[in-house]
Protein backbone atom coordinates (compact mmCIF):
# COMPACT_ATOMS: atom_id res chain seq x y z
CA UNK A 1 0.00 0.00 0.00
CA UNK A 2 1.57 3.44 -0.94
CA UNK A 3 0.49 6.83 -1.11
CA UNK A 4 2.26 10.34 -2.12
CA UNK A 5 0.87 13.41 -0.99
CA UNK A 6 2.17 17.11 -1.89
CA UNK A 7 1.50 19.90 0.83
CA UNK A 8 2.18 23.67 0.55
CA UNK A 9 4.51 25.58 2.00
CA UNK A 10 3.23 28.70 4.42
CA UNK A 11 3.30 31.66 5.67
CA UNK A 12 2.47 32.30 9.39
CA UNK A 13 1.14 35.60 11.29
CA UNK A 14 0.48 38.02 8.63
CA UNK A 15 1.49 40.56 11.23
CA UNK A 16 -0.83 40.51 14.60
CA UNK A 17 -1.83 37.00 14.62
CA UNK A 18 1.23 34.98 15.92
CA UNK A 19 0.24 31.01 16.31
CA UNK A 20 -3.30 32.10 14.73
CA UNK A 21 -2.82 32.92 11.46
CA UNK A 22 -1.11 31.51 8.34
CA UNK A 23 -2.02 31.42 4.54
CA UNK A 24 -0.88 28.48 2.16
CA UNK A 25 1.32 29.54 -0.79
CA UNK A 26 0.70 27.76 -3.85
CA UNK A 27 4.24 27.10 -4.15
CA UNK A 28 6.41 25.76 -2.90
CA UNK A 29 5.77 22.06 -1.64
CA UNK A 30 7.14 19.15 0.00
CA UNK A 31 6.33 15.65 -1.17
CA UNK A 32 6.16 12.59 0.72
CA UNK A 33 5.30 8.73 0.15
CA UNK A 34 4.02 6.77 2.37
CA UNK A 35 4.38 2.74 2.38
CA UNK A 36 3.12 0.13 4.88
CA UNK A 37 4.13 -3.29 5.03
CA UNK A 38 2.66 -6.12 7.63
CA UNK A 39 4.95 -6.33 10.46
CA UNK A 40 4.57 -7.68 13.86
CA UNK A 41 5.43 -4.11 15.39
CA UNK A 42 5.16 -0.57 14.37
CA UNK A 43 8.50 0.84 13.24
CA UNK A 44 8.75 4.04 11.28
CA UNK A 45 11.51 4.13 8.23
CA UNK A 46 12.34 7.07 6.53
CA UNK A 47 14.16 7.62 3.54
CA UNK A 48 15.39 11.67 1.22
CA UNK A 49 14.44 11.03 -2.14
CA UNK A 50 16.33 14.34 -2.95
CA UNK A 51 19.31 16.41 -1.84
CA UNK A 52 17.87 17.97 1.27
CA UNK A 53 17.97 15.87 4.34
CA UNK A 54 16.37 16.17 7.66
CA UNK A 55 17.11 13.75 10.87
CA UNK A 56 16.52 10.27 9.86
CA UNK A 57 15.51 8.77 13.45
CA UNK A 58 11.55 8.70 13.19
CA UNK A 59 11.70 9.92 16.32
CA UNK A 60 13.29 13.33 15.41
CA UNK A 61 11.93 13.80 12.29
CA UNK A 62 8.55 15.87 11.92
CA UNK A 63 7.04 13.53 9.88
CA UNK A 64 8.43 10.88 11.22
CA UNK A 65 6.80 11.71 14.66
CA UNK A 66 3.20 12.64 12.97
CA UNK A 67 3.52 8.87 11.49
CA UNK A 68 4.17 7.74 15.42
CA UNK A 69 1.71 9.25 16.95
CA UNK A 70 -1.04 8.82 14.27
CA UNK A 71 -0.12 4.97 14.30
CA UNK A 72 0.34 4.64 18.10
CA UNK A 73 -3.47 6.33 18.92
CA UNK A 74 -4.95 4.49 15.74
CA UNK A 75 -3.20 0.85 17.11
CA UNK A 76 -1.65 0.64 13.98
CA UNK A 77 1.15 -2.48 13.95
CA UNK A 78 2.37 -1.76 10.49
CA UNK A 79 6.29 -1.47 8.79
CA UNK A 80 5.76 1.79 7.26
CA UNK A 81 8.27 4.08 4.94
CA UNK A 82 8.55 7.31 4.67
CA UNK A 83 10.22 8.77 1.56
CA UNK A 84 10.64 12.87 1.90
CA UNK A 85 11.20 14.72 -0.72
CA UNK A 86 11.61 18.58 0.53
CA UNK A 87 10.53 20.98 -2.19
CA UNK A 88 10.43 24.50 0.64
CA UNK A 89 13.75 25.47 1.82
CA UNK A 90 14.11 25.11 5.64
CA UNK A 91 14.55 27.90 8.42
CA UNK A 92 13.58 30.64 6.31
CA UNK A 93 9.85 31.21 7.53
CA UNK A 94 7.87 29.56 4.74
CA UNK A 95 6.41 26.40 6.69
CA UNK A 96 9.13 23.93 5.63
CA UNK A 97 8.71 21.46 8.31
CA UNK A 98 5.24 22.22 8.83
CA UNK A 99 4.32 20.77 4.95
CA UNK A 100 6.06 17.99 5.72
CA UNK A 101 4.36 17.51 8.96
CA UNK A 102 0.86 17.90 7.16
CA UNK A 103 1.51 15.80 4.62
CA UNK A 104 2.53 13.17 6.90
CA UNK A 105 -0.69 13.20 8.73
CA UNK A 106 -2.97 13.70 5.64
CA UNK A 107 -0.57 10.53 4.19
CA UNK A 108 -1.72 8.63 6.96
CA UNK A 109 -5.19 9.01 6.96
CA UNK A 110 -5.34 8.24 3.08
CA UNK A 111 -3.14 5.17 3.41
CA UNK A 112 -4.75 3.82 6.34
CA UNK A 113 -8.84 5.43 5.83
CA UNK A 114 -8.57 6.80 9.42
CA UNK A 115 -11.61 8.89 8.56
CA UNK A 116 -9.96 12.45 10.17
CA UNK A 117 -11.23 15.58 9.97
CA UNK A 118 -8.90 18.45 9.52
CA UNK A 119 -8.44 19.60 12.97
CA UNK A 120 -7.07 16.41 13.64
CA UNK A 121 -4.60 15.96 10.83
CA UNK A 122 -3.85 19.41 12.33
CA UNK A 123 -3.43 18.14 16.42
CA UNK A 124 -1.44 15.50 14.99
CA UNK A 125 0.66 17.50 12.49
CA UNK A 126 1.36 19.58 15.56
CA UNK A 127 3.16 16.79 16.88
CA UNK A 128 6.32 17.47 13.92
CA UNK A 129 6.24 21.22 14.86
CA UNK A 130 6.97 19.64 18.72
CA UNK A 131 9.96 17.88 17.48
CA UNK A 132 11.37 20.35 14.29
CA UNK A 133 10.98 24.01 16.67
CA UNK A 134 10.46 23.03 20.17
CA UNK A 135 6.49 24.29 20.75
CA UNK A 136 3.59 22.75 18.91
CA UNK A 137 2.02 26.28 17.01
CA UNK A 138 -0.69 25.21 14.76
CA UNK A 139 -1.01 28.06 12.36
CA UNK A 140 1.84 26.90 9.45
CA UNK A 141 0.41 23.07 9.60
CA UNK A 142 -3.32 24.49 9.64
CA UNK A 143 -2.61 26.07 6.14
CA UNK A 144 -0.50 23.50 4.88
CA UNK A 145 -3.72 21.12 5.84
CA UNK A 146 -6.68 23.01 4.53
CA UNK A 147 -5.25 25.84 2.31
CA UNK A 148 -6.30 29.41 1.86
CA UNK A 149 -6.06 31.83 5.05
CA UNK A 150 -6.95 30.27 8.25
CA UNK A 151 -7.59 31.01 11.64
CA UNK A 152 -6.39 28.42 14.68
CA UNK A 153 -7.46 28.21 17.75
CA UNK A 154 -6.41 25.80 20.70
CA UNK A 155 -8.73 24.94 23.34
CA UNK A 156 -7.82 20.95 24.24
CA UNK A 157 -6.91 20.83 20.82
CA UNK A 158 -6.52 23.20 17.62
CA UNK A 159 -9.53 24.21 15.56
CA UNK A 160 -9.36 25.72 12.47
CA UNK A 161 -11.47 28.06 10.04
CA UNK A 162 -10.54 28.38 6.30
CA UNK A 163 -11.38 31.25 4.16
CA UNK A 164 -10.26 31.95 0.33
CA UNK A 165 -8.56 34.56 -0.52
CA UNK A 166 -9.88 37.24 -2.62
CA UNK A 167 -9.14 36.49 -6.21
CA UNK A 168 -6.95 39.00 -7.50
CA UNK A 169 -4.78 39.02 -4.09
CA UNK A 170 -1.04 38.25 -5.02
CA UNK A 171 2.34 37.27 -2.85
CA UNK A 172 5.51 38.17 -2.76
CA UNK A 173 8.22 36.69 -0.58
CA UNK A 174 11.74 38.11 0.10
CA UNK A 175 14.31 36.35 1.60
CA UNK A 176 17.55 37.81 2.86
CA UNK A 177 21.04 35.84 3.01
CA UNK A 178 21.61 35.43 6.43
CA UNK A 179 23.53 33.87 8.87
CA UNK A 180 20.81 31.44 10.33
CA UNK A 181 20.83 30.52 14.26
CA UNK A 182 20.54 26.66 14.37
CA UNK A 183 17.02 25.69 15.51
CA UNK A 184 16.14 29.17 14.10
CA UNK A 185 12.75 28.89 14.77
CA UNK A 186 13.46 28.16 18.47
CA UNK A 187 15.15 30.80 18.88
CA UNK A 188 13.14 33.64 17.35
CA UNK A 189 10.61 32.57 19.67
CA UNK A 190 12.90 32.71 22.75
CA UNK A 191 13.52 36.52 21.96
CA UNK A 192 9.65 37.38 22.26
CA UNK A 193 8.17 39.20 25.28
CA UNK A 194 6.86 37.22 27.99
CA UNK A 195 4.28 40.24 29.04
CA UNK A 196 2.67 42.59 26.94
CA UNK A 197 1.35 46.37 27.86
CA UNK A 198 -3.13 46.54 27.36
CA UNK A 199 -2.65 48.91 25.08
CA UNK A 200 -0.61 46.70 22.68
CA UNK A 201 -2.84 44.24 23.26
CA UNK A 202 -5.59 46.53 22.36
CA UNK A 203 -3.90 47.42 18.80
CA UNK A 204 -2.84 44.25 18.12
CA UNK A 205 -6.40 42.63 18.29
CA UNK A 206 -7.75 45.42 16.51
CA UNK A 207 -4.96 44.61 13.30
CA UNK A 208 -6.33 41.09 13.76
CA UNK A 209 -10.02 41.63 13.61
CA UNK A 210 -8.93 43.71 10.29
CA UNK A 211 -7.52 41.03 8.68
CA UNK A 212 -10.28 38.58 9.01
CA UNK A 213 -12.66 41.06 7.92
CA UNK A 214 -10.34 41.37 4.93
CA UNK A 215 -10.79 38.08 4.04
CA UNK A 216 -14.49 37.59 5.02
CA UNK A 217 -15.48 40.47 2.79
CA UNK A 218 -12.83 39.95 -0.20
CA UNK A 219 -11.31 43.21 0.68
CA UNK A 220 -7.31 43.06 0.16
CA UNK A 221 -6.91 46.84 1.30
CA UNK A 222 -8.47 46.24 4.63
CA UNK A 223 -6.82 42.69 5.28
CA UNK A 224 -3.56 44.60 3.71
CA UNK A 225 -4.33 47.73 6.74
CA UNK A 226 -4.35 44.70 9.58
CA UNK A 227 -1.12 43.63 8.59
CA UNK A 228 0.97 45.54 11.24
CA UNK A 229 2.32 44.06 14.73
CA UNK A 230 3.40 45.54 17.71
CA UNK A 231 4.42 42.76 19.87
CA UNK A 232 6.06 39.77 17.82
CA UNK A 233 7.88 42.17 15.11
CA UNK A 234 8.77 44.81 17.57
CA UNK A 235 10.94 42.05 18.89
CA UNK A 236 11.94 40.20 15.79
CA UNK A 237 12.98 42.69 13.18
CA UNK A 238 16.32 43.23 14.98
CA UNK A 239 17.31 40.35 13.61
CA UNK A 240 16.69 41.15 10.09
CA UNK A 241 18.64 43.81 8.54
CA UNK A 242 16.63 45.85 6.36
CA UNK A 243 13.21 45.37 7.90
CA UNK A 244 12.09 49.32 8.21
CA UNK A 245 13.43 49.64 4.09
CA UNK A 246 12.21 46.70 2.87
CA UNK A 247 8.23 47.30 4.70
CA UNK A 248 8.49 51.25 3.27
CA UNK A 249 9.49 50.43 -0.24
CA UNK A 250 7.27 47.46 -0.70
CA UNK A 251 4.74 49.61 0.30
CA UNK A 252 5.54 52.37 -2.18
CA UNK A 253 5.56 49.97 -5.12
CA UNK A 254 1.63 49.42 -4.59
CA UNK A 255 1.62 46.59 -1.68
CA UNK A 256 -1.30 46.20 0.65
CA UNK A 257 0.41 45.29 3.35
CA UNK A 258 4.03 43.96 4.62
CA UNK A 259 5.16 41.48 7.58
CA UNK A 260 7.98 38.78 8.39
CA UNK A 261 6.59 35.63 7.21
CA UNK A 262 6.37 33.50 9.75
CA UNK A 263 9.43 33.47 12.15
CA UNK A 264 11.44 35.14 9.54
CA UNK A 265 13.89 35.90 7.71
CA UNK A 266 11.70 35.93 5.02
CA UNK A 267 9.44 38.84 4.55
CA UNK A 268 6.03 38.36 2.55
CA UNK A 269 3.90 41.35 0.94
CA UNK A 270 0.22 41.37 -0.23
CA UNK A 271 -1.10 43.28 -3.15
CA UNK A 272 -3.73 43.76 -5.39
CA UNK A 273 -2.13 42.17 -9.29
CA UNK A 274 -5.12 44.34 -10.89
CA UNK A 275 -3.82 47.27 -9.42
CA UNK A 276 -0.01 46.79 -9.07
CA UNK A 277 2.96 44.67 -10.34
CA UNK A 278 4.28 41.91 -8.01
CA UNK A 279 7.57 42.49 -10.07
CA UNK A 280 7.89 46.19 -8.83
CA UNK A 281 6.95 44.71 -5.35
CA UNK A 282 9.68 42.77 -5.12
CA UNK A 283 12.37 44.60 -6.95
CA UNK A 284 11.66 47.16 -3.98
CA UNK A 285 11.76 44.30 -1.13
CA UNK A 286 15.42 43.34 -2.56
CA UNK A 287 16.26 46.81 -2.63
CA UNK A 288 15.30 47.59 0.74
CA UNK A 289 17.31 44.83 2.06
CA UNK A 290 20.29 46.41 -0.49
CA UNK A 291 20.07 49.66 1.54
CA UNK A 292 21.73 47.51 4.48
CA UNK A 293 24.34 45.55 1.83
CA UNK A 294 21.68 42.16 2.54
CA UNK A 295 21.63 40.21 -0.65
CA UNK A 296 17.74 38.96 -1.18
CA UNK A 297 16.10 36.55 -3.56
CA UNK A 298 12.03 36.43 -3.98
CA UNK A 299 9.21 34.90 -5.62
CA UNK A 300 6.11 35.96 -6.49
CA UNK A 301 3.32 33.51 -5.81
CA UNK A 302 -0.41 33.53 -4.65
CA UNK A 303 -2.66 31.17 -1.98
CA UNK A 304 -2.60 27.74 -2.44
CA UNK A 305 -4.68 24.96 -1.94
CA UNK A 306 -3.90 22.57 1.46
CA UNK A 307 -2.42 18.63 1.50
CA UNK A 308 -3.71 16.36 -1.58
CA UNK A 309 -2.55 13.40 -3.04
CA UNK A 310 -0.64 13.38 -6.29
N1 LIG B 1 3.85 31.39 14.54
C1 LIG B 1 5.15 30.80 14.45
C2 LIG B 1 6.19 31.80 14.89
C3 LIG B 1 5.41 30.40 13.03
O1 LIG B 1 6.08 32.96 14.50
O2 LIG B 1 7.10 31.45 15.66
C4 LIG B 1 6.75 29.78 12.83
O3 LIG B 1 6.88 29.46 11.46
Amino acid sequence: MKVTVEAPASSANLGPGFDVFALALDRPRDRITLSSESAQRLSVDIEHLGDVRTPTAATKNGAGAVCLAIARDFGIKKRIGIGITKGIPIGLGMGSSGASAAAAAFGMNELFGLGMSGDDMIFYSGKGEQVTSGAAHYDNVAASVLGGFVVVRVDDRPSAIRYDPPGEMTLVLVTPVLELPGRKTEYTRSVLPKMIDLNMMVSNVANASLVVSGFARGDIGLIGMGMKDRVVEEARKKLIPGYDSVKKYAMEAGAAGVCISGAGPSMLAILDRSKHDPRSVMDNMVAGFGEEAVESDGFVTKVGEGAARV
